[in-house]
């Protein structure tokens, strides 16, 4: 079942959705904020091996389409179907096509928040998230997700993958991946320095790769 959206997450998606969207050479500004870089393509990468490397035909599910980074890095590893949700319509239109190009499968893009989606039961085997909650409620978010999403649209073996910047997995994630997965692990990669782009906004080059599979059972 859909979760809902609150007063918080509605004023959140109401601003969001009226920042202006750019595209530059160093990657996807909404309003003034840098939210993704290209710079962040290896990153996406290790992601995107975590959730599809020895799976044939995945379908795959990103959660926050964004600048279709992690969306390019799925191509060698020949998905069958990339579902991307994205609630900013503007984004779509700019970054959609190009994914549409350079992905060898079916696209499908729905413009809605998460919380909205009714996807078909086990009809997914890989899930990026990598969205932009309201302040405060990125935890909340996520473990919502978590257990009203993934765990039902997952199929059984299915796995998750999701953004993290640092070095550090908080107890509240991890806690989330113990109850709702049946076995999870973290990977370190790191952005040098020197490729960090002028316009870096992230707290820190280091991030963790979490991948986390649903049990057969
Ligand atoms: C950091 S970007 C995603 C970057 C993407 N993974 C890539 O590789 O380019 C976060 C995206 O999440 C979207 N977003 C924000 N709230 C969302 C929601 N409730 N559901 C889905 N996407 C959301 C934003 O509009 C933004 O495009």
């Amino acid at each position: 079942m859909p979760a809902t959206l609150d007063e918080v997450h509605l004023r959140h998606l109401r601003e969001l959705c009226a920042r202006r969207v750019m595209i530059d050479d160093e990657g996807l500004r909404l309003g003034d904020t840098y939210v993704m870089f290209f710079a962040e393509s290896a990153l996406m990468a290790e992601h995107a091996a975590a959730l599809l490397g020895g799976q044939h035909e995945a379908h795959v599910l990103e959660i926050g389409l964004g600048l279709g980074v992690f969306a390019q890095q799925i191509a060698p590893l020949r998905p069958a179907r990339y579902t991307a949700v994205e609630p900013h319509p503007a984004v779509v239109d700019l970054v959609a096509p190009r994914v549409r190009e350079h992905l060898p499968c079916p696209v499908v893009v729905v413009v809605e928040p998460w919380q909205v989606l009714d996807l078909e039961p086990e009809s997914i085997d890989a899930i990026m998230y990598d969205t932009w909650p309201p302040d405060g409620q990125a935890d909340a978010d996520f473990a919502s997700f978590v257990e009203r999403v993934a765990i039902r649209v997952l199929r059984p073996g299915g796995r998750f993958s999701f953004f993290h910047s640092g070095t550090q997995l908080p107890k509240s994630r991890a806690d989330v991946l113990d109850r709702f997965f049946a076995d999870w692990s973290v990977m370190k990669v790191t952005i040098p320095a020197n490729r960090l782009p002028s316009g870096w906004t992230k707290p820190t080059g280091d991030f963790l790769v979490p991948c986390a599979r649903k049990g057969v059972q």
